[in-house]
C-alpha cells in the first residue's frame, strides 16, 4: 500500500505529566477504557455534568446520518448552566471575569454580576421582540458584553451569529443576510494596538442592506462619536435600564445554540450550526478534562477572540459552565509593550493558558529575554490550538513560557467539531512536541489512505472522525446538501475535516495541515508543516511558511518564506550563507526530496485575521514571480508583492 503523505519528520522527545498533577488530575487513564466499553454511556456520564431540566430518553439518534440528534428529548438552559446554578450554589461572589481593556482600564465581574447582566439583556432582547430560534447578529470587541450578548441569546433561546469584529462590511453584510438576522449587538468601536477602532460605522453600512434587521444595540466602549439611525438603541440606555430579574426556560437538547461562519478559504462562508445539550456537554467535559481545570484555584486565560470559535467553546461556553474564573483580555500582545501577556499572568497569577501556534512564533521572533523578565509562576499548564504546533514552538512554550514545569496540550479541533477531539490528557498522556497524541475519550479519529483504509503506524493520509460525537455540527445553515457533500462525501460513512496526518510508530497522531496545502515533488506528496517544522527547528528561525509552486522538473518545488528570529544577522552575505544553510538543514532533517528549492527570508507572513498563514497567496507570489536565488529582508519587493496580493485576496474573501 502506497503512503498518501509522507511520513519525513522524527521527533524522539518525550514528556511525562509532572507527577504532581498526575497524582490530582481530573482526569485518568481509566476515562479511555470507560469510553471505549460504552462510548454513548461515557457521554451520558459527562451530560449530568450539567443541570437538565428534563432527562433524555435516548443518547443518540444516528438513524437518519449524517443529521446526528444527541440527548433526544432533553431540555436544558444553557445560560442557567453557565450562570443561574453557580449562584444557586453559593458562588455567586466568584469572580467569572478579570476583563482587562486594552488602554488598562479593569472590570472585575463575579458570578452574581453576569447572572444580572445577562438577565437585563435577556429582558432588553424580548422587549425588542426577539423570541426564541430568532437570529442575532453579534459585533463586538473583546468587551464583556459580548460575553453577556451570547448567553443572553442563550438564555431565550435565540440563535447568536458572532461576527469578528476585524470583519469588513461585506463580511458582516453576507453573515447577516445569510442568518436573516433580527437583532445586531455591536459598540461604538474597540481599542487595538492603541488606537479606538470603530465598529458602528461598519454595522451601519451592512444593515442598510439588510432588510431583516429591526434593531441595532451599541454598547458605549471608546465614547468616539457615532451616527445615529432609527433603528439604534444604546445598550447603557436599554439594557442596563431592564430589570435584573428573568427566568430561564428550558429548551430541547437539539434547540440551535448557535451559528458561526468559518473563514473559508472559498466561495460562500459556511454558517456552522451548533445545537444545546451535545455541544455543551462536550465543552464543559473537555474544559475540565484537557485543562485539567479546577475551578476553585485556577486562573484560566484564552488568548481568542471571541469571533472565533475557541473563543465560543473555551472563553464562554466551557469554563462558566464549569464556574471558572478567567482572565478576558480586550487588545493585542504587543500593546503597549511586548511582554503585556506576561504582565498580565503574573497580575492574575493565571495557571492555565491557551493560545495559538501562530502567537508563539510571535512570541519567539521577539525574544526570549521578554518573558524572561517576568516571574511566570503561576502557570501550571499550557495549550496550543489552531494550527499545527511545530516542535520547536512547543519546546520554546514548554521551556520559556512553562519554565519546563508545565504539561502542554496540543488541542485539534475545529469550527465544524466543536469542542477539543484530539489532544493529550496532562495528567495521563507522555507527551511529544507536535503531536496532538490521541483522541479524547468517547471519540474516534483515524488516519486513512486514498480508499479509506487505515493507514499503518509510520503512515501518513487523511485524518478521518469514524462516530458521531455530541458537539459536531448538525448541518450547514440553510444548506443540508453542502453539509453533506464538504464533510460526508469524501470517505463513505466517515467524517472528513480536511486535514491531512500521520500516525507515528505508536499510532500517535501527528497533524499535517490542510490537504489542500499538500506539495507533490517528484510524485512524494510533502505536507508544508514537515518541511516549516524543519526550518523552525534551526536556531536562526522564528517561523516559516512553505508553499509547492510550479516547476518545469518536479511538478512542484517547494518554497519557504522564512521570519528569522530577532538577533539574527541577514544583511547581505550573512543572509546568503543563512539560506544556503538552512536549505542544507532541511535536506538533512528531512531527506534530500524535502529540500526547498527557493528559500526567501522576509520580516512578515501573510496571514489571515485568526492568524493562519495565507499559502495561496504566498504560492501566487512563489509562482508569478521570477525571484532569484536569495531574497533577504531588504528585498521589499516580494513583501510588497505579498501585501498588494493580501488586499486583492481580502476582498475576494468578503
Ligand atoms: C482547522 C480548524 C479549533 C479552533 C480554532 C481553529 C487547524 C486547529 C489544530 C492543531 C493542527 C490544527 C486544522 C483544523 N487546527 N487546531 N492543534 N493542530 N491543526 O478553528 O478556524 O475552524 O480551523 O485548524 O487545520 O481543521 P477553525
Amino acid at each position: 500500500m502506497s503512503e498518501t503523505l509522507e511520513n519525513l519528520l522524527h521527533e524522539t522527545r518525550q514528556f511525562p505529566p509532572p507527577a504532581a498533577l498526575a497524582a490530582t488530575a481530573n482526569v485518568t487513564a481509566a476515562a479511555y477504557e470507560e469510553a471505549s466499553a460504552d462510548r454513548l454511556a461515557f457521554w451520558e456520564r459527562q451530560a449530568r455534568r450539567l443541570d437538565w431540566a428534563k432527562e433524555w430518553n435516548q443518547v443518540l439518534d444516528w438513524s437518519n446520518p449524517p443529521f446526528a440528534k444527541w440527548f433526544v428529548g432533553g431540555q436544558l438552559n444553557v445560560a442557567y448552566n453557565c450562570l443561574d446554578r453557580h449562584v444557586a450554589a453559593g458562588r455567586g461572589d466568584k469572580v467569572a471575569i478579570y476583563w482587562e481593556g486594552e488602554p488598562g482600564d479593569t472590570r472585575t465581574i463575579t458570578y452574581a454580576d453576569l447572572h444580572r447582566m445577562t438577565c437585563q439583556a435577556a429582558n432588553a432582547l424580548t422587549a425588542l421582540g426577539v423570541t426564541a430560534g430568532d437570529r442575532v447578529a453579534i459585533y463586538l470587541p473583546m468587551i464583556p458584553e459580548a460575553v453577556v450578548a451570547m448567553l443572553a441569546c442563550a438564555r431565550i433561546g435565540a440563535t447568536h451569529s458572532v461576527v469578528f469584529g476585524g470583519f469588513s462590511v461585506e463580511a458582516l453584510t453576507n453573515r447577516i443576510q445569510d442568518a436573516d438576522a433580527k437583532v445586531v449587538i455591536t459598540a461604538d468601536g474597540g481599542y487595538r494596538r492603541g488606537k479606538a477602532i470603530a465598529l458602528k460605522a461598519t454595522v451601519d453600512q451592512a444593515v442598510s442592506r439588510c432588510p431583516s434587521v429591526e434593531h441595532v444595540l451599541v454598547v458605549r466602549r471608546t465614547g468616539e462619536e457615532v451616527t445615529w439611525t432609527d433603528k439604534d438603541l444604546w445598550w447603557h440606555e436599554t439594557v442596563e435600564q431592564a430589570s435584573d430579574q428573568h427566568e430561564a426556560q428550558p429548551f430541547d437538547a437539539e434547540h440551535p445554540l448557535f451559528i458561526l461562519y468559518t473563514s473559508g478559504t472559498t466561495a460562500k462562508p459556511k454558517g456552522i450550526l451548533h445545537t444545546t445539550g451535545g455541544y455543551l456537554t462536550q465543552v464543559s467535559y473537555t474544559t475540565w478534562a484537557v485543562f485539567d481545570l479546577k475551578p476553585e484555584t485556577d486562573v484560566y486565560w484564552c488568548t481568542a477572540d471571541i469571533g472565533w470559535v475557541t473563543g465560543h467553546s473555551y472563553i464562554v461556553y466551557g469554563p462558566l459552565s464549569n464556574g471558572a474564573t478567567q482572565v478576558m483580555y480586550e487588545g493585542t500582545p504587543d500593546t503597549p509593550h511586548k511582554g503585556r501577556l506576561w504582565e498580565l499572568v503574573d497580575k492574575y497569577r493565571v495557571s492555565i493558558l491557551y493560545t495559538a501556534p501562530t502567537l508563539i512564533r510571535t512570541l519567539m521572533k521577539w525574544g526570549d529575554d521578554i518573558p524572561a523578565q517576568y516571574d511566570l509562576s503561576s502557570l501550571r499548564l499550557l495549550g496550543s490550538v489552531g494550527e499545527p504546533i511545530n516542535p520547536e514552538a512547543w519546546m520554546w512554550y514548554r521551556k520559556h513560557i512553562g519554565h519546563d514545569r508545565c504539561p502542554v496540550v496540543d488541542t485539534w479541533w475545529q469550527t465544524e467539531t466543536g469542542a477539543i477531539m484530539i489532544s493529550p490528557l496532562p495528567g495521563v498522556t507522555v507527551a511529544k512536541p507536535g503531536s496532538a497524541m490521541a483522541p479524547l475519550p468517547g471519540i474516534s479519529a483515524d488516519v486513512v489512505d486514498d480508499q479509506g483504509n487505515p493507514v499503518p503506524n509510520g503512515g501518513g493520509g487523511y485524518l478521518v472522525l469514524r462516530e458521531p460525537w455530541p458537539s459536531m455540527l448538525r448541518t450547514v445553515w440553510g444548506d443540508d446538501q453542502r453539509y453533506i457533500d464538504t464533510y460526508w462525501s469524501r470517505f463513505p460513512g466517515m467524517y472528513f475535516p480536511g486535514d491531512g496526518a500521520k500516525k507515528d510508530e505508536d499510532g500517535h497522531i501527528w497533524l499535517l495541515g490542510r490537504v489542500d496545502d499538500v506539495m507533490l515533488v517528484s510524485g512524494h506528496n510533502i505536507s508544508t508543516t514537515e518541511v516549516e517544522s524543519a526550518l523552525v527547528s534551526h536556531p536562526a528561525v522564528a517561523e516559516a511558511a512553505v508553499v509547492g509552486a510550479t516547476d518545469p522538473t518536479t511538478g512542484q518545488a517547494i518554497v519557504a518564506f522564512t521570519i528569522p528570529r530577532s538577533h539574527v544577522d541577514t544583511s547581505g552575505t550573512a543572509g546568503e550563507a543563512l539560506i544556503a544553510e538552512l536549505r542544507e538543514h532541511v535536506a538533512k532533517t528531512l531527506g534530500p526530496i524535502a529540500k526547498p528549492r527557493q528559500i526567501m527570508l522576509v520580516p512578515e507572513l501573510p496571514k489571515t485575521r485568526s492568524g493562519k498563514i495565507m499559502r495561496r497567496l504566498l504560492r501566487d507570489v512563489a509562482e508569478n514571480r521570477e525571484l532569484g536565488d536569495v531574497t533577504t529582508l531588504q528585498d521589499s519587493t516580494v513583501m510588497d508583492l505579498i501585501a498588494k496580493g493580501m488586499r486583492a485576496r481580502k476582498s475576494d474573501e468578503d
